[in-house]
């Protein structure tokens, strides 16, 4: 699904040049639930971003089921973005002005298919428990609530692969749990490949993918 040739990418800093990436390289199977782990300013978000082609790293090669994004016309790389791949960020990007409903049908707004895909947003919300939610605003949700609804937007594309970024970072355990419950079920039923940033181990089981950036690698990790 995702491979990872050689990847480097640094960031400038004033006149200094600040590597990030190594010349990375790591594989994420069709099918995977994959974290990327490591500590503070590793590089996980800048992986994670590279993956999803909003990113492009200095040198090295990254391939989404088989085809390369170095050299993809921009045009199939938004489509790529906009329709096979869902992100979930860290802040949420939800719109203020437009309750839940809308929000998961943010992406559809510009295709023109909004009006059809409601029912399915619905639908949506209520597999997240937020049927009672609907009209609701993201000021009057909370974190929890609202990180939901991101994923929810992230679902309705019914996307080959998720990105998500320290998607529990904010969210009590409980609410943690039941958010990689749905991205396990949605693995598990829909055979999605997620791909998560996570600083909380409890989530990360035996038989899971585990990337552990270190110094800019991946290098080798015990599960959990
Ligand atoms: N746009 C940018 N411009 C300059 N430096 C950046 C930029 N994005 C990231 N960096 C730097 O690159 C390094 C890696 O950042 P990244 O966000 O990938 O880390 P991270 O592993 O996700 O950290 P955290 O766990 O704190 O989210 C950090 O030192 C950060 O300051
Ligand atoms: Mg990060």
């Amino acid at each position: 699904m995702i491979d990872v040739e050689r990847v480097s990418k640094s960031y400038r800093r004033g006149a200094a040049q600040i590597p990030v990436l190594r010349g990375l390289s790591c594989h994420v199977p069709q099918g995977a639930f994959a974290f990327i782990v490591g500590p503070s300013g590793s590089g996980k978000s800048t992986l994670l971003y590279l993956m999803g082609a909003l990113e492009v790293p200095d040198s090295g090669a990254i391939r989404l089921a088989g085809e390369s994004l170095g050299d993809m016309p921009p045009q199939r790389k938004d489509d790529l973005r906009r329709r096979r791949i869902g992100f979930v960020f860290q802040s949420f990007n939800l719109l203020s002005n437009l309750d839940a409903v809308d929000n998961v049908l943010v992406p559809f707004l510009p295709t023109g298919e909004a009006a059809q895909r409601r029912p399915e947003a619905v639908d949506l919300l209520r597999d997240v428990g937020l049927g009672d939610r609907l009209d609701h605003r993201p000021s009057q949700l909370s974190g929890g609530e609202q990180q939901r609804v991101a994923i929810a937007r992230a679902l309705l594309k019914q996307p080959d692969l998720i990105l998500a970024d320290e998607p529990t970072g904010e969210l009590d355990s409980a609410t943690g749990h039941e958010i990689f419950a749905l991205l396990r079920r949605l693995q598990a039923e829909r055979g999605t490949t997620v791909v998560t940033v996570t600083h909380d181990h409890r989530y990360i089981r035996q038989e899971d993918l585990v990337l552990r950036i270190q110094d800019g690698v991946i290098v080798p990790s015990e599960a959990s």
